[in-house]
């Protein structure tokens, strides 16, 4: 039997989390001790209209059970909306150990009629929106030496769907935005983890078929947030979660084929194009010197 998880005197802040995966993080977290600002917006999947009654309810819902929360109507597009919730934890509890960036719209259509606007929200409230509430935390955690941050990306994203071209940059961007900061804040024990979850829940529901649905019950996902808020979180990982299954997602490359220089043409590429694009032996690493260390070791080794 494992080591329980305790997060006992931890503070975290859920965005989203008046419903949905946001709910059941906040949840899960506040069941295993965490005080929890429980940030939503109250909109529609769309993004349309608000209201403060979807954070309340979940507050309500966390102290009947016996936490502390507190709710938070902000939005996350908003800069001062972000700072102000990041105050209202440090004015309630002194400081912020755990930031779970979940909120999220969709705003799908193919990307030749979508309004260059509606990429623009998307980007805004995913990548810009975990962005800013990282930004309000970053220095505290540092400072503190202790930090755990929790994105959430999207198999749209890092594999491609139809009608996501929006959702998918910005759910990719969040990717790129880890993998920085998981370098930045290593030295201060502030760790940065991205979940990808698969779950039915409003967002998924008009694509998800009831008998997968059946089995994709969001609270199978919150435990992975629970672990990645934990002491014993990895760090730049992407978390794959849904179903009960938990695995993790790398971005990799194959060792290439190097062509001697005098011969370096678009036609030697195309003639060579099988070799190149060789899905066998691709692997991942840990940043870009690495990467860039492998590189410079494949051109050397295959001379
Ligand atoms: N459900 C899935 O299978 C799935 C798969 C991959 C990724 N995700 C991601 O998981 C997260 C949660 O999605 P969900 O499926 O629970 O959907 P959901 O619609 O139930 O939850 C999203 C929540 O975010 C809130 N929100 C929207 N814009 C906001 C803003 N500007 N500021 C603050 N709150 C805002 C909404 O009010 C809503 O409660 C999203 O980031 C989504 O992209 C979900």
């Amino acid at each position: 039997m494992a080591d329980t998880i305790d997060l006992t005197g931890r503070v975290a802040i859920v965005t989203g989390a008046g419903g949905g995966l946001g709910r059941e993080h906040a949840l899960e977290l506040a069941r295993r001790g965490a005080k929890v600002v429980v940030n939503d917006l109250g909109t529609s999947v769309k993004g349309e209209g608000r209201s403060t009654e979807a954070a309340e309810k979940v507050v309500a819902e966390i102290k009947a059970a016996g936490g502390e929360a507190i709710a938070n109507g902000g939005s996350v597009t908003e800069m001062a909306d972000v700072e102000a919730m990041v105050q209202q934890a440090l004015d309630a509890w002194g400081k912020v150990d755990i930031l779970v960036a979940n909120a999220g719209i969709l705003r799908d259509q193919s990307f030749k009629k979508m309004p260059i606007e509606d990429f623009e929200l998307v980007i805004n409230v995913h990548l810009l929106g975990t962005a800013r509430c990282v930004k309000a935390v970053w220095g505290p955690m540092n400072d503190a030496g202790y930090g755990r941050i929790i994105f959430t990306t999207s198999a749209a994203g890092l594999f491609g769907n139809f009608g996501q071209s929006n959702y998918g940059a910005a759910k990719t961007g969040l990717v790129g935005l880890m993998n920085s900061l998981k370098i930045e804040g290593a030295k201060n024990n502030v760790r940065v983890n991205t979940i990808s979850p698969l779950a039915a829940t409003r967002m998924s529901e008009a694509v998800m078929p009831a008998d997968i649905a059946a089995m994709m019950r969001p609270q199978y996902v919150a435990p992975g947030v629970a672990f990645l808020a934990s002491e014993a979180a990895p760090t730049g990982v992407i978390l794959n979660i849904g179903a009960g299954l938990f695995g993790v997602t790398v971005i990799t490359e194959n060792p290439g084929f190097v062509v001697p220089v005098e011969q370096i043409s678009a036609e030697t590429i195309a003639a060579n194009w099988t070799a190149i694009a060789d899905r066998s032996t691709l692997t991942g690493y840990n940043d870009a010197l690495e990467q860039s260390m492998a590189v410079i070791g494949h051109v050397k080794g295959q001379k």
